[in-house]
């Protein structure tokens, strides 16, 4: 088994277009000198109205280095959804990786199992990688039921895909009393529900694509915590929020992922 390491940068809603294509130039320079070969995947995801500006910094670089990813896209081609944009339509502006089912996502803007499904077979249909987001609140954790319900997010969000689509896909483990507060989830305990999940993929596609898939850690990545995040077994790369937002953080991280 050797997968190659991901570290996804999701913006959130921060930055306009300047910023985004400023920051994105910024990261690149910073990964300058290091051989691509070398490189983890890494994606970075900007708000829909810098996705241009972004996919142009990082087209007129040509080095490669780094992929773009949306926040989110709605799973219908075109028509009546106003305020929506399509699958179709970021892979258009650039993007080769949507990140779905995002804990706000679901807490704020009603997103659920079933849609982050439609999501998911829309994507891999188009040629793109989904970031399938899933983890339990505090309250899920106390109350002991957190592999449980992960494990009824990752079935519901893997529902009908083929096991090459379920191969080429990503998940990210986020437990959400860990995203933004600064509180990590201990790097064995992340693990542990990690290998959890890649069992349960295991379960609905097969040992193969169990053993392809990236699985990611997310919730408060600094560069002080990926090197023993990435020295467990099954933690694949990260999913970094507040700490993408400057490159040097961003660029430290990717470097401790290597
Ligand atoms: P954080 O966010 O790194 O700021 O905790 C992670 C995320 O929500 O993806």
């Amino acid at each position: 088994m050797s997968r190659r390491p991901v570290i996804a940068g999701n913006w959130k809603m921060h930055k306009l277009q300047s910023e985004s294509a400023e920051l994105a130039n910024a990261v690149m320079k910073e990964l300058k000198e290091i051989d691509k070969a070398l490189l983890p995947e890494v994606v970075i995801a900007p708000v829909f109205t810098s996705l241009y500006a972004v996919n142009k910094a990082l087209t007129d670089c040509g080095c490669g280095k780094v992929k773009m990813a949306a926040q989110n896209a709605y799973f219908e081609t075109q028509g009546a959804f106003t305020g929506e944009v399509s699958v179709e339509m970021v892979k258009d502006a650039g993007a080769e990786y949507v990140i779905i089912g995002h804990s706000e996502r679901r807490q704020y803007f009603g997103e659920t199992d079933e849609m982050i499904n439609k999501k998911a077979k829309k994507i891999l249909e188009l040629g793109l990688v989904p970031i399938i987001c899933c983890g339990e609140t505090l309250e899920q954790r106390e109350a002991g039921v957190t592999d449980s319900h992960i494990a009824s997010q990752i079935k519901a969000a893997l529902s009908g895909l083929s096991e090459a689509e379920v191969a080429k896909s990503i998940i990210a483990y986020e437990p959400i009393w860990a995203i933004g507060t600064g509180k990590t989830c201990d790097a064995d305990e992340a693990n542990r529900v990690i290998a959890m999940i890649r069992g349960v993929v295991k379960e609905i596609a097969g040992a193969s694509a169990a053993d392809s898939i990236r699985i990611l850690y997310g919730g408060s990545v600094k560069p002080n915590t990926i090197v023993e995040q990435m020295s467990k077994s099954d933690i694949d790369g990260a999913l970094v929020g507040g700490a993408s937002l400057t490159a040097d953080s961003f660029a430290a991280i990717v470097k401790g992922a290597m």
